[in-house]
C-alpha cells in the first residue's frame, strides 16, 4: 500500500465570486496534491463551498434569493472555475450536501456524549461578515469588529457551550510536541500567544435564525443550529464520510490544511480542540499563507480593484499565472499583484530562462543530429555538471514540504541556468566544427536531461508546460519518469525531439483591460520628473477667439482654425476636434492657445500654436475662459 496524504483547501464562502486569494490558496494546494501524486502518494485532494450562516442569509435576502438558491449559483461558479482551471480536487465539498450535514450532526452528538457541550446563554457581540463572536474587550471602539473592522451586532440567546477552556494546555502542549503542526513559524508563535492569553468555551450554536445545519435530532432540540464554524471545519472529515459511510476515512488525519491567514485561529485552535473532543488525530500541518494585494492596495468591491483570476488565466495563461503565484512570494508573507511583475515574470524567468533553453536544445538537436538525442556519452565528458544538477535538485524537495514554493522553484530554476551556461560555456558549435561530434552530441544531451529533470520538478505547479517539453524531448512525465530521472539520478533513454512552437512569447504591454488602480496612479505620480514654474512658463498660452472652422478633406479628426491672438492677423491652427465641434458653432468661441511653438506642418497644412483640449472617456472638449477675456490675454 502507497502513502497517503490528503490536501484540503478551506471551503469557500459563497458570497462572493472567486477571487485572486481564493484561486492561490487552491493553486497551491493543487500543486501539492500534484506533487504528492508525482511521489505516487495515494492523494486525496479536497475542496469546496461553505453555505450555511448569517452571512450567507443575509447576502441570499439582499438579491432577493432563498439561500439554498444562492448558494446553488455562487457554489457552481466556484466549482465551475476550478474545473476550467483544471484543478485537480477528489472531491468537491458543499455543506449544504446530505452527507456533510449527518457528519456534523453526528460530530455534535460525539463531542455532546462526551461531556465538552453544555447548555447556556450567550451575551455578547459577532461580527456577522466574520461570523465570529466576540468579547467587549475585543472590540475596536466598543462597536467595530478588530478582524475586518465592520459594525458587530450584539447577540443574547440560549446557545450551547464547547469547553475551549478545558483544551488550552491540551494545544499548547500539542504546539509544543508537533513542531511543524502550525507553518511558517511566526504565524504558529502568534497562535501560541493567543492561546497563552486564556480560552473561553465557545459558543457553538445560533438560535435566533435558521440557515444552518440542525442539531442532531438526539438531542430533542430542534430552536438551534450549528454555528457555522464548527459546521465548516467538520467538511474535512465528513468528505471523508465521517458520520456516513467511512469510505475515505483513512485518508485522515491531514497531511496539509492550506489557509489564508486570517482564519489560522479557527484552524489551529478550535479545530483541533473540536478533533481531540472527538478522539481523532490532529493534521500534521496547518499552513497559513499570506494576503494578496493589488499594487499595494488591499483589494475590495468598493475600491473596484479585485483581481480576477478568471481574466488574468485568459490575458496572460494559466500556467504563467500559476508560475507567478508561486513563484512571486515567500509562504506566509504577503503579496503584491501586478500586471508588471506578472511580465516581468513570464519574459524573464519563464521565456528567457526555460523556453530559450528548449529552443535551444531543438535547435542544436535538429542541427547536430537530425533530432535524435543520445545520452550514453554525458557521464564520460559532463559527469560534474549532471551531478551538481542531482544534488540540487534532491535539496529542492524539502522546500515543497515547507511550502517555500519560492525556494522550490528557484532551486529548480538553477538548473536551468546550468543548462543554459553550459551550452555557452562547452560551445557544441565549436566541438563540430573540430570534429568532436560525440562531445557536441553530449552538450545537448546535457542540457537536455538537466531541462528533463527540471521539467518532472516543476510539473505539479505548471502541469501542461511540463507536459509539453517532455513530450519535445521525447519522454513520458509520470512517476516513473519521477523515479528514474530525480531518485535513482538516470538520464534520459535515447529518444527523437520534436520541435515545437516557443512556450512564451515575448509580453510587450499590459494585456489586461482593468481600470488602473489609485495606487498606480499615485505612483507614476510620485515618479514624474517635477518641474520649476519657470519651466512651466517656458510656453506661453494666451486667449484666442474662434473666427473660422473648416474641414480638411480626407481628415475625420482634424479642423482648421482661424484664430484671432490679438496679432496682426489671425493664425491658422490645426486641431483634432472634429469629431466632437460642428465648425460652424466654433465660431467666437475663446480658447487657450499656446502661441510660442515652433510651426509644424499637419497634413500638409501649417500650424501655428496649438489649442489647449482636455479629454476622457466621453472624449474632447476645449479649454475656454470662465468669463470672455480680451484677445491675447496670457494665461498663466
Ligand atoms: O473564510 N489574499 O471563506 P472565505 C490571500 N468559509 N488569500 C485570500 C484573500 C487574499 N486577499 N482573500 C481570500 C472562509 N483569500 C470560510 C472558511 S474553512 C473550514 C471555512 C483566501 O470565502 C484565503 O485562503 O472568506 C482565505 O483564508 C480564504 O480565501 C477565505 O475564504
Ligand atoms: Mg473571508
Amino acid at each position: 500500500m502507497s502513502k497517503k496524504a490528503y490536501i484540503t483547501t478551506p471551503i469557500y464562502y459563497v458570497n462572493d465570486i472567486p477571487h485572486i486569494g481564493h484561486a492561490y490558496t487552491t493553486i497551491i494546494a493543487d500543486s501539492l496534491a500534484r506533487f504528492y501524486r508525482l511521489k505516487n502518494y495515494d492523494t486525496f485532494f479536497l475542496t469546496g463551498t461553505d453555505e450555511h450562516g448569517q452571512k450567507i442569509e443575509q447576502a441570499a435576502a439582499a438579491r432577493g434569493k432563498s439561500a439554498k438558491e444562492y448558494a446553488d449559483e455562487i457554489s457552481a461558479k466556484f466549482r465551475a472555475l476550478w474545473d476550467d482551471f483544471e484543478i485537480s480536487y477528489d472531491c468537491f465539498i458543499r455543506t449544504t450536501d446530505e452527507n456533510h450535514k449527518l457528519g456534523a450532526q453526528k460530530a455534535f452528538e460525539v463531542m455532546f456524549k462526551n461531556g465538552d457541550i453544555y447548555k447556556g446563554e450567550y451575551e455578547g457581540h459577532y461580527c456577522v461578515s466574520c461570523e465570529t463572536f466576540f468579547t467587549d474587550s475585543q472590540l475596536i471602539n466598543n462597536e467595530y469588529c478588530p478582524d475586518c473592522g465592520k459594525v458587530t451586532t450584539i447577540v443574547k440567546e440560549e446557545s450551547y457551550f464547547f469547553r475551549l477552556s478545558a483544551y488550552q494546555d491540551k494545544l499548547l502542549k500539542w504546539y509544543e510536541d508537533a513542531d511543524e503542526c502550525v507553518i511558517p513559524k511566526a504565524k504558529k508563535n502568534e497562535v501560541i500567544s493567543f492561546v497563552k492569553q486564556g480560552l473561553r468555551d465557545l459558543s457553538i450554536t445560533r438560535a435566533s435564525f435558521d440557515w444552518g445545519i440542525k442539531l442532531p435530532p438526539s438531542l430533542g432540540d430542534s430552536k438551534h443550529v450549528l454555528y457555522v464554524w464548527l459546521d465548516a471545519l467538520v467538511n474535512y472529515i465528513s468528505a471523508l464520510g465521517y458520520g456516513t459511510d467511512e469510505k475515505n476515512i483513512s485518508y485522515w488525519p491531514a497531511s496539509f490544511h492550506l489557509v489564508g491567514k486570517d482564519i489560522l485561529r479557527f484552524h489551529a485552535i478550535y479545530w483541533p480542540a473540536f478533533l481531540m473532543s472527538l478522539n481523532l488525530p490532529l493534521p500534521k500541518h496547518i499552513a497559513a499563507h499570506g494576503w494578496w494585494t493589488r499594487n499595494g492596495e488591499k483589494m475590495s468591491k468598493s475600491k473596484g480593484n479585485v483581481v480576477n483570476p478568471r481574466e488574468v488565466a485568459q490575458a496572460y495563461g494559466l500556467e504563467n499565472f500559476r508560475y507567478f503565484l508561486l513563484r512571486e512570494v515567500p509562504f506566509g508573507q504577503d503579496g503584491d499583484f501586478s500586471q508588471k511583475a506578472l511580465i516581468d515574470r513570464i519574459n524573464s524567468d519563464l521565456g528567457n530562462e526555460l523556453g530559450n533553453l528548449l529552443n535551444r536544445i531543438i535547435g542544436m538537436s535538429g542541427k547536430y543530429s537530425g533530432y535524435k538525442l543520445d545520452s550514453s556519452s554525458v557521464l564520460k565528458f559532463y559527469k560534474k555538471d549532471i551531478d551538481a544538477a542531482d544534488a540540487v535538485l534532491c535539496s529542492a524537495e524539502a522546500y515543497m514540504y515547507e511550502l517555500q514554493t519560492n525556494k522550490y522553484l528557484e532551486e529548480i530554476w538553477k538548473i536551468l541556468t546550468l543548462a543554459n551556461q553550459s551550452i555557452t560555456i562547452y560551445e557544441p558549435w565549436v566541438k563540430i566544427k573540430e570534429g568532436k561530434n560525440e562531445e557536441a552530441a553530449a552538450i545537448v544531451a546535457l542540457s537536455a536531461n538537466l531541462l528533463a529533470k527540471a521539467a518532472v520538478l516543476f510539473s505539479p505547479i505548471m502541469p501542461k508546460t511540463a507536459f509539453s517539453i517532455a513530450k519535445s524531448l521525447g519522454f513520458e512525465l509520470n512517476t516513473k519518469a519521477y523515479e528514474k530521472l530525480i531518485v535513482n539520478k538516470n538520464l534520459l533513454d535515447k529518444t527523437v525531439i520534436t520541435p515545437i512552437a516557443p512556450l512564451f512569447p515575448r509580453i510587450e504591454k499590459e494585456l489586461m483591460n482593468t481600470p488602473e488602480p489609485e495606487a498606480q496612479k499615485k505612483e507614476a505620480r510620485k515618479d514624474e520628473q517635477l518641474i520649476s514654474a519657470d519651466k512651466f512658463f517656458n510656453s506661453k498660452i494666451q486667449i484666442g477667439s474662434i473666427i473660422k472652422a473648416e474641414t480638411i478633406e480626407k481628415s475625420d479628426r482634424l479642423l482648421k482654425l482661424s484664430v484671432d491672438i490679438g496679432e496682426a492677423a489671425p493664425r491658422q491652427i490645426l486641431s483634432a476636434i472634429k469629431a466632437y465641434y460642428e465648425p460652424k458653432n466654433l465660431e467666437g468661441v475663446q480658447v487657450c492657445v499656446v502661441t510660442n511653438l515652433k510651426p509644424a506642418k499637419i497634413m500638409g497644412f501649417e500650424s501655428y500654436g496649438m489649442v489647449l483640449t482636455a479629454e476622457d472617456k466621453n472624449g474632447i472638449s476645449l479649454i475656454t475662459p470662465q468669463t470672455l477675456k480680451d484677445v491675447g490675454a496670457i494665461v498663466k
